[in-house]
């Protein structure tokens, strides 16, 4: 039986949209799977969205929804994000799944029969407001180091010193600004410390992991391995533990678990495999490959293949960690519009120039890469529109020209022409040793070498001018540089799949697999049929198109996300949350302009609010500082800017329209939670919308 191979990108968060550094990961792994599909592998890709845990659990609250509504919404714009990057999954599943609660309680099972799992009594932050531990994230201070205000839990951005909540200055909840009070919780461990040799041993192992990275995590031996805090209370978004009373699975115990809930769920859908089990047994000859970011490590190369043993389960072959990506050679950020969503990339530009720019990028090592907006122009139009397309454009054009009535020539028997398609052909087993070491801009640049060598050619060769005189050798010409077009294409096609696509249609020729081109010799066109009708293959980028995708920087910089307990590494940090912002998959009929889908409409939630209070807000003539009842339990401030068409007091006690789900704003020093709904022009000729006698927190449709 061939050898079958799982891949997988680490799941997405359902807090926020995908932006361009997530897709760092998914191109990459992408390219991998679609180099091993054109090589004749038998491979499946998986993904899923990441939905448990605090931060979903809160930002669900926070817009009013249920965490399953919340993540739902997700659920949709990631998958349209996948498909329009053109990265191609086998299935594309949730954590929040049947599956996956199954696996979950399974393996959870099986750790407590073999005495991995263990309840201690410990101490953490408690807020007695909002009823709930607070994890690092969620308390505020003063750093105890450099006095910095406004510092989470664990570490100061301003001087880098990490700490503990206890040590923070005047520490409050960062939900509700109340002083957090220390309470007893016990927890379920996973005593990860028993595993040491076999972790030390795996991280051995040839392949498995970066060598730079292996010798990083020693580290983690040497100071003794800790402890994994695998519970949390409630509340909280996620599987409850079974024979626990408020206890749920901590989110990095179930994430990577959703691999196999999804192997599962593809299994049943698709009916290619009888159960996730034939590629997770201990036992299955399967090759489990897992791609990741560098600041998730910790749990894909520790706990992770930890927690696969004592379960009896596959561990990965191997764990590929590539670096984060900056723009324009800084640190993605909100507030600079350079924490680019995919979707805003799409509405301008097409997924394939980004993914080349990737491509020619990346390496096989964990140091970031930089998407400097400029060299991503002057790539792109240089190598793939000037040098690639336009071989292929070059070639395709004169032969379908009036002249040469789009026949190719015979093939040569010698001459430079077929010595030109030998070379390249040559060159095939570096591009593909480059692909699979995930050297990828090495194998971009031999790429654009042989595409260099035949425009070379052609520019040498002139068939412009010898079509006049002997149109029979600039056939020839032309004939084999359409070879060189057409093997550049089979290199190409786990980069840029929709464009090789396309030249293969150009060429009328079969698309043409690495596993084709181990035998395949000159000729690799059938010279017998005609080619078909020449089109560019990729407008050229210009700088107007490309500075659009960072739209319009934010004026907040986004809340941060959760970070693991004590002892381990930091949590990833997702984008903000802001389901109302994500785009549409796009639509089956084309929208008019300024038309928009019901679901776009959809995304708004609009809530009946009861104003309790309303106060000038000093020094802005136009704005009303309002404390609005949205049936919460907890009034929303709201800044709006009515102050010169109503006073304070004859908005006090009225009902009106909020738009409950808007991104926070800070307004004048004030955080505003939503919008009131008005009607009419502004300034003194405005009404608010009158939603009747409907109790607060009634939906408005
Ligand atoms: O860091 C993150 O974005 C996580 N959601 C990744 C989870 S990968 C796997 F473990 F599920
Ligand atoms: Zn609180």
């Amino acid at each position: 039986m061939a050898e079958r191979i799982l891949v997988t990108s680490a799941l997405p968060y359902a807090n926020g949209p995908i932006h361009i550094g997530h897709a760092v990961e998914y191109v990459q792994t992408d390219i991998y799977v679609r180099f091993l599909r054109s090589c004749g592998k038998d491979v499946v890709y998986f993904c899923a969205d990441d939905t448990h845990g605090t931060p979903i659990e809160i930002n669900a609250s926070k817009q009013g929804l249920k965490p399953e509504e919340f993540v739902a919404r997700w659920y949709d714009s990631h998958q349209a994000d996948f498909r329009d990057l053109g990265v191609s999954v086998d299935y594309f599943h949730s954590t929040n799944s049947p599956e996956n609660k199954h696996y979950a309680e399974y393996i959870y099972g099986q750790l407590k029969d073999r005495g991995d799992i263990e309840k201690r009594d410990i101490e953490q932050a408690y807020c007695e407001v909002d009823k709930r531990f607070l994890p690092d994230r969620f308390i505020k201070g003063t750093c105890p180091n450099c006095k910095a205000a406004d510092q989470y839990g664990d570490a100061c951005e301003k001087c880098g010193k990490a700490y503990s909540p206890t040590d923070l200055i005047e520490p409050r909840c960062a939900l509700c600004g109340t002083p957090p009070v220390r309470r007893k919780s016990s927890h379920l461990f996973f005593k990860l410390s028993l595993h040491a040799d076999f972790l030390q041993e795996t991280l051995r192992k040839p392949g498995f992991i970066h060598p730079g990275l292996a010798t990083q995590l020693q580290g983690f031996f040497e100071q003794g391995l800790a402890d994994w805090d695998i519970s949390r209370d409630g509340p909280y978004f996620g599987f409850s533990i079974p024979g626990e009373t408020d206890k749920y699975f901590y989110v990095w115990l179930d994430a990577p678990i959703g691999y196999i809930a999804t192997t599962e769920k593809w299994a049943k859908t698709t009916g290619k495999a009888k159960s996730a089990l034939d590629y997770w047994a201990e036992g299955s000859d399967a090759r489990i490959i897992h791609f990741i970011g560098k600041d998730i490590v910790y749990f894909h190369a520790l706990f992770w293949p930890a927690v696969l043993k004592e379960a009896g389960l596959k561990r990965p072959e191997s764990v590929k960690v590539h670096g984060h990506l900056t723009v324009n050679g800084e640190k993605m950020s909100k507030s600079r519009g350079t924490l680019i969503p995919v979707r805003s990339y799409l509405d301008h530009l097409d997924p394939s120039y980004l993914r080349y720019f990737y491509a020619a990028t990346l390496g096989a090592g964990v140091e970031d890469l930089d998407l400097s907006l400029k060299d991503f122009r002057l790539r792109v139009n240089g190598e793939l529109v000037n040098n690639i397309g336009n071989l292929a454009n070059r070639s395709l054009s004169m032969l379908a020209g009036g002249a040469l009535e789009k026949r190719l020539a015979p093939a040569t028997k010698e001459g430079p022409g077929k010595a030109l398609v030998e070379a390249a052909l040559a060159r095939v087993p570096e591009v593909r040793e480059a692909f699979e070491k995930l050297e990828y801009r090495n194998a971009i640049r031999i790429i654009t070498e042989i595409s260099q060598s035949a425009n070379g050619f052609l520019q040498n060769a002139a068939p412009w001018a010898k079509v006049k005189t002997d149109p029979e050798a600039a056939r020839a010409d032309l004939s084999d540089a359409a070879e060189v077009a057409y093997l550049l294409g089979a290199l190409l096609t786990p980069v840029i799949p929709l464009v090789t696509e396309k030249l293969f249609v150009q060429l009328n020729a079969p698309p043409l697999t690495f596993e084709a081109l181990a035998t395949a010799r000159y000729p690799l066109l059938d010279r017998s049929r005609p080619v078909g009708t020449p089109e560019p293959l990729l407008p050229r980028l210009e700088e107007e198109r490309v500075n659009a995708i960072l739209g319009q920087p934010a004026a907040v910089e986004p809340a941060k996300e959760e970070k693991k307990g004590k002892g381990e590494k930091a949590e990833k940090k997702a984008a903000e949350s802001k389901p109302a912002e994500a785009k549409p998959a796009a639509p089956a009929v084309e929208a008019a302009p300024g038309e928009i889908e019901i679901g776009d409409f959809g995304k708004v939630v609009l809530k009946v609010g009861k104003v309790l209070a309303a106060e000038r807000v000093p020094k802005a003539d136009k704005l009303l500082k309002l404390t609005v009842d949205l049936g919460e339990g907890q009034p929303r401030t709201i800044c709006s800017g009515i102050a010169e068409a109503f006073q304070p007091e004859q908005v006090q006690g009225r009902n009106v329209v909020v738009v409950a789900n808007l991104k926070p704003r800070m307004l004048r020093g004030i955080e505003s939670r939503g919008m009131i709904l008005t009607a009419g022009p502004g300034g003194k000729n405005l009404s608010l919308l009158d939603p009747g006698d409907m109790p607060p927190g009634s939906e408005v449709k």
